[in-house]
């Protein structure tokens, strides 16, 4: 049987990924382009960000393995066989890199790094008061596998943290919300979590808090977020996720002096470490064992 990998990878990424999943994988037949071999062989695909009908018409399909955490795309695209298995990529590489990318916000937030940032482009020399980690209480939103590693590392550093899920109940949402100085946005996106962050949420914020999104730009409605920021009651953005990626040049997000933006690159897979990962699950299908981090599409994740 045969492997494709159907993947939006520039040639860096094809550079870095190939030979890791072809050592990964020996004795496995990979393809990059299907139409190479019977799409009757194809049993497995690997995708991240895979174009429309990029696995649709392969009658021996089995898994789909995604190589990335967030399926929301997947789960969006009609030409993905919905009833062919779908696992998310979950690795604690990737767990321990998003925590640092939250670390490393909460931490710029607290000490006013990003403040100083911008005025260093305008040369103005001025110190803030000094805000302490038990000073600042963090609301972690979203307490899956990235999201608990953010948890620990947060609380380790010495944060008030508070976690919330989907699962905690949207009744639970407005007190957490209302006593966060930062919030990180760590949740999937699903229905129930698009446009979560828009004018209601947003007002129900602290004022002065400041909006950390390390999930998906459509958890944001983004002219409520730049109308909170512009009556300042919300203080600070930082954004590694955007409604359009890449972020269109005009957006005001980009020249924004409270904003922050990242080019998602908060949690990038590893191909050293998700290689790996990818075989373990092609190894359980192939030896008929149970597959891992299968997606609940009714769930959404
Ligand atoms: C990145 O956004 C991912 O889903 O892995």
């Amino acid at each position: 049987m045969t492997i494709l990998i159907a993947a939006a990878f520039d040639d860096d990424e094809w550079r870095s990924w190939w030979p890791r999943l072809e050592a990964a994988l020996p004795g496995e037949r990979l393809v990059r382009d299907r139409s190479k071999c019977d799409a009757a062989d194809i049993d497995i695909a690997l995708v991240a960000n895979p174009p429309a009908g990029a696995v649709q018409g392969l009658p021996s399909l089995r898994l789909i393995q995604s190589l990335w955490a967030g399926v929301d795309k997947l789960l969006a695209d009609a030409s993905v066989p919905a009833q062919v298995a779908l696992a998310r990529m979950v690795d604690p590489l990737m767990n321990a890199t998003m925590a640092e990318t939250a670390l490393w916000a909460v931490l710029g937030l607290q000490r006013g790094f990003f403040d100083y940032a911008v005025q260093q482009r305008t040369g103005e020399w001025k110190q803030h008061a000094l805000r302490r980690a038990e000073d600042i209480e963090v609301a972690v939103l979203g307490l899956g596998q990235m999201g608990r590693c953010a948890v620990d590392v947060l609380t380790r550093q010495g944060y008030r943290v508070v976690g919330w899920s989907t699962r905690e109940g949207a009744a639970e949402l407005p007190r957490v919300l209302a006593g966060a100085d930062i919030v990180v946005n760590l949740l999937p996106l699903t229905p129930a979590t698009r446009g979560l962050f828009n004018a209601d949420t947003l007002a129900r914020m602290a004022p002065g808090a400041s909006l950390v999104n390390l999930a998906r730009g459509a958890h944001v409605v983004d002219a409520d977020l730049l109308a909170a920021l512009a009556s300042n009651h919300i203080s600070r953005a930082v954004l590694d996720v955007f409604n359009t990626e890449p972020l269109p040049p005009e957006h005001a997000f980009w020249s924004h002096p409270r904003v922050t933006v990242l080019p998602h690159v908060a949690a990038p897979t590893d191909p050293r470490s998700a290689a790996l990962i990818v075989a373990a699950n092609v190894r359980a299908l192939r030896d008929g064992q149970p597959l891992a981090h299968l997606v609940d599409r009714a769930r959404g994740y």
